[in-house]
């Protein structure tokens, strides 16, 4: 079956993986090409439809960016957003100059025509504008179907020539009635049938690896995360024992972690495992080390040496394997194609770089999906919700926790004092507001507190709830003080070692979300 395509034309927009996410939630599948992509390029990847997105130039700057006139006018229908929007206004023959008022944040929008893509919709209502230039003038046929107080054209649309726009932003959440526009748009004017969803990507993707991989044996490392689960179980779905998971267990994880995977995951899907316990490996390794980059780098290497050996030692067994599984994102790749030159911030680790004489083919069944989406795959193959919620977790696990020298004592005061803020967090209902919250034991420092009767000298721990869109920036949440108070409580009298619970307040910049 081929999968109805919407490009979503990024015009250097920030909002670019929304809109391509929102198009997803609509029922449709996108992918996120730049504004200068080739007519020849488009023509082959064939889509029905075209979303361009805001952008930070002016339209009527010399070098403003402008789609090939044979995409514009190839008839596939176009929906354009802010920027978007004033480069097909512009493109038509309408009038677009710097606003006499430019809207940041809310605005009401009047709706003040009957059209496809605002059927229905409420006269008034409330959208986001980010925008200095406006659409003064509509192109010669097009029908103006709302206006704002800085914005004589809103949004407009010409349902002859298949082009529509929004000066808005119906992306973000501050615009409530954003969704039905694309839906709208992708239904009404474009006639997709809107038939992607989570059972449709599992179809797809299970097809698609049974005939990558035939009858070969195909490998897979679990991390104890979300994405390597989801990968994992999508190929179990297909091709079932061809499959052999490995999971090494470097002893860094959270409470109970290891043993879902075991025991919740890999056990009730019949999965084939591998464990490979090399806690005394690592933290031999990291034995004396306090210096975070130090830490880091020996996780990743031990940690690829241990994966090596444990698949080697298949190999050695018999098991002819051709193939590795990698829980590869859309955003990675997406965010690889520009990315380059980021300054080093911290070195992240990824299981990869196996020898020249371990090399496989990659599966990659999660390359175009978006996070949501592979919680909602996961959830729809049966993924024990412990797992697919689970919120973002490093690499080097708990390591980068503990502020100081990694012993055996302070990973379970600290897997502890974890564990109590965790349920706390979720039984307050918080985990949809909560992009993550590291758990950070200052082991080296030392203060007075007084419990009972007696002095105490204990450690302090400290919370750190971020809320996030994608981790690249961030803001502390504000987590109601009683749930802080009742964490704080608990810390203190369920896990002896610790006096003092303190909370981190910073966003990021300047702060990064874990503390090393
Ligand atoms: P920072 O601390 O850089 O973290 O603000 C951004 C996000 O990345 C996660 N993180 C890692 N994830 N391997 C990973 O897979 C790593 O080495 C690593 N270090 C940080 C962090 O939890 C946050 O979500």
């Amino acid at each position: 079956m081929d999968k109805e395509l919407v490009l979503v034309v990024d015009f250097g927009g920030q909002y670019a993986q929304l809109i391509a996410r929102r198009v997803r939630e609509a029922g449709a599948y996108s992918e996120l090409v730049p504004y200068n992509i080739s007519f020849e390029e488009f023509s082959n990847k064939n889509p029905k439809a075209l979303v361009l997105t805001g952008g930070p130039s002016d339209i009527y700057a010399n070098n403003a960016p402008r789609l090939d006139e044979k995409i514009l006018h190839s008839g596939v229908p176009i929906l354009g957003i802010c920027y978007g929007f004033q480069y097909l206004a512009d493109a038509f023959g309408g009038i677009v100059d710097k606003a006499a008022l430019g809207e940041y944040g809310s605005t009401k929008a009047n709706i003040v025509a009957d059209s496809i893509l605002l059927k229905d919709s409420p006269s008034e209502q409330k959208v986001w504008m980010s925008h200095g230039v406006a659409v003064n003038q509509a192109p010669e046929g097009f029908l103006v179907t709302s206006k704002t107080p800085g914005a004589p054209v809103a949004a407009m649309e010409n349902a002859n020539l298949g082009i529509y726009g929004v000066q808005w932003h119906p992306e973000v959440k501050h615009t409530p009635l954003g969704q039905d526009v694309f839906v709208r748009f992708l239904r009404d004017a474009a006639k997709l049938k809107l038939d992607y969803n989570a059972n449709s990507i599992i179809d797809e993707q299970v097809a698609k690896i049974r005939q990558e991989v035939g009858n070969n044996k195909v490998i897979c490392g679990l991390s104890g995360g979300v994405d390597s689960a989801v990968a994992a179980a999508l190929v179990h779905k297909a091709i079932g024992d061809q499959l052999t998971c490995v999971f090494i267990d470097h002893g860094l994880l959270r409470q109970d972690e290891a043993k879902q995977v075991e025991d919740d995951f890999t056990a009730a899907f019949g999965i084939k495992l591998v464990v490979q316990n090399e806690k005394e490996r690592f933290l031999g390794k990291l034995s004396g080390v306090t210096e975070p980059e130090k830490k880091r780098k020996i996780i990743g290497r031990e940690f690829i040496r241990s994966f090596e050996a444990s698949v080697r030692n298949l190999v050695e067994s018999g098991e002819d394997i051709k193939f590795l599984v990698q829980g590869t994102l859309y955003p990675d790749v997406v965010e690889s194609g520009v990315g380059a030159g980021a300054a080093n911030i911290k070195s992240h680790h990824n299981v990869g770089g196996l020898p020249d004489d371990l090399q496989f083919s990659l599966i990659e069944p999660l390359r175009t999906l978006f996070k949501d989406e592979v919680r909602e795959v996961g959830r729809k193959l049966g993924i024990p919700e412990v797992i697919v919620s689970r919120q973002p977790f490093p690499g080097p696990g708990l390591a980068i926790r503990i502020i100081g020298e990694i012993t055996e004592e302070r990973l379970d005061i600290l897997r502890r004092a974890d564990a109590i803020a965790r349920e706390e967090l979720t039984n307050a209902g918080l985990d949809n507001e909560i992009w993550q919250c590291p758990v950070v034991l200052l082991a080296n420092v030392h203060s007075v507190g007084v419990q009972g009767d007696g002095r105490t000298y204990g450690m302090p721990i400290v919370l750190r709830p971020v809320s996030s869109e994608d981790a690249m920036t961030a803001d502390w949440t504000h987590v109601p003080y009683d749930v802080l108070g009742k964490i704080s409580n608990r810390i203190c009298n369920e896990v002896r070692e610790i006096n003092r619970v303190v909370l981190d307040v910073t966003s990021k910049p300047p702060g990064t979300i874990e503390w090393e």
